[in-house]
């Protein structure tokens, strides 16, 4: 590969210096293009626009493979522990036995909310979208922890990190509390991440809550799933927002706004939503259709990811979770998983869904899991959220951490109106 890409325009020359990564595709930076031939780029959707240079996290979509720091999503799935796995996204390698301890240790003594927060929460109103309330509440944490919003002292940044990853399953779990009407529950200390988030919202105050293994170890492996995608939508958002000095706290509040869409976070609830619309899988061929036709807006939803062309690899790990949920719970004959079965074998060996490369995602499995284990479909942008934040607070902090950090400004290209005078509104017809 050359070091050097040559872009001709309008008699210039322009030289381009071509970069490499430790894996995966070259880029030309083309930071200078403007002042060296007066021209920007075009990439609506940033299809072939690298933002910035990460550590963090590599996908190769074509080949369906995740790895964060360079380990295999399937490894640390299969082998780790949610926590283990915020370590590595946040500190770049996996934690020795005792790092791990103090990490843990840091996390869940910081679990507990602002005793205000709770009043925070009357405020909306009991039939507000859980996403809403995060949104809101996740944004209100920096008035509650000033002490950690200061982004030029690496103490800040690292204490307000461990209290995003600490904190947002216990306002995950209010919003959820508070939209069914029961009493919030405090944190426990002695249970691990997934067990504490489980108990926050399925205990109530008059009986005894038992963990079952299972479903915590399927809710930490979903955890484990959704932890960091590199730059996705609301990781590029967070980022944006970030390049501009605003605090972490209000950072994550914006990924979680963009999460919800139905494009990107909200495709769990959209898929489950869909499944139950298909009800029976003699009706899939219908929706099939539908999804095919270009004048339907339909999309399958669960189908289709802007980076892989291959099957999520997620979405294996996700199949097996469900499986192992299901069957843990005696669900045998779940009307849903039977119509998601037969849809994603009909769309596996449709041409249409072939030729476009749309393989099931994350999000086609990950919802009919997060059912099993009792959440309702309003929930379910919610987990991926309390799952994302340290994704994005680990990629905040590389990006403050970046010497050639500066304040994110895309530029356009302009196809309105050119200059004309103002006329005053009696002579406009
Ligand atoms: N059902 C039917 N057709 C589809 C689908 C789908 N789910 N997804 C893409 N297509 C078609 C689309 O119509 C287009 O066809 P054509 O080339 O004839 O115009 C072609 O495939 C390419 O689609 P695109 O919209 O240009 O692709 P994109 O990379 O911009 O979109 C996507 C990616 C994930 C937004 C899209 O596949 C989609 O809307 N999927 C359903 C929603 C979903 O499951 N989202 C979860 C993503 S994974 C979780 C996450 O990372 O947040």
């Amino acid at each position: 590969m050359t070091d050097q890409a040559k872009l001709m325009l309008g008699g210039k020359t322009a030289e381009l210096e071509v970069r490499s990564g430790s894996v995966g595709p070259d880029v030309m930076d083309i930071s200078s293009l403007y002042k060296r031939t007066g021209a920007f780029t075009y990439d609506p959707g940033f299809s072939s626009t690298a933002s910035c240079e990460s550590k963090i996290t590599y996908i190769d979509g074509d080949e369906g493979i995740l790895m964060h720091r360079g380990y295999p999503i399937e490894q640390l799935a299969e082998r780790g522990d949610f926590l283990e796995t915020c370590y590595l996204l946040l500190y770049g390698e996996l934690p020795t036995a005792r790092e791990k301890d103090d990490f843990v240790h840091r996390v869940t003594h910081h679990t507990m909310v602002h005793e205000q927060m709770s009043r925070f929460y009357s405020g909306f109103r009991r039939d507000a979208h859980p996403m809403a309330v995060m949104v809101g509440s996740v944004g209100a944490l920096s008035a509650f922890y000033h002490d950690s919003t200061d982004i030029a002292d690496p103490h800040q940044r690292m204490v307000a990190s461990i209290r995003m990853i600490a904190k947002t399953p216990t306002l995950g779990a209010m919003a959820y509390k508070y939209h069914i009407g029961q009493p919030f529950v405090y944190p426990r200390n002695e249970l691990s991440y997934a067990e504490n988030f489980l108990h926050m919202c399925f205990a109530v105050p008059c009986e005894p809550y038992k963990i079952n293994p299972v479903l915590a170890r399927a809710m930490d492996r979903i955890f484990i799933l959704h932890a960091d995608h590199e730059q996705n939508a609301s990781t590029s958002t967070v980022r944006l927002a970030g390049s501009s000095g605003a605090n972490p706290f209000a950072c994550i509040a914006a990924g979680i706004a963009c999460l919800w869409g139905p494009a990107h976070g909200g495709a769990n609830e959209a898929a489950l939503n869909m499944l139950g619309e298909i009800g029976h899988k003699d009706r899939i061929p219908e929706f099939i259709a539908r999804a095919k036709d270009k004048n339907d807006p339909f999309r399958l939803m669960g189908f289709g990811h802007r980076v892989y062309k291959n099957y999520d690899p997620r979405a294996k790990i996700m199949q097996q979770t469900c499986h192992e949920v299901l069957e843990e719970l005696g669900i045998k004959d779940d009307p849903l998983l039977e119509v998601a079965m037969e849809l994603e074998h009909i769309a596996l060996n449709d041409d249409y869904f072939v030729e476009k490369k749309l393989y099931p995602n994350v999000d086609f499995y990950s919802g009919i899991t997060l059912k099993a284990l009792g959440f309702p479909t309003t929930m379910f942008t919610v987990l991926f959220a309390v799952a994302r934040t340290v994704g994005w607070i680990a990629q905040w902090k590389e990006m403050i951490e970046d010497p050639q950090q500066r304040i994110g400004r895309p530029r356009q290209l302009y196809t309105g109106a050119t200059h004309r005078d103002y006329v005053p509104i009696d002579q406009r017809g």
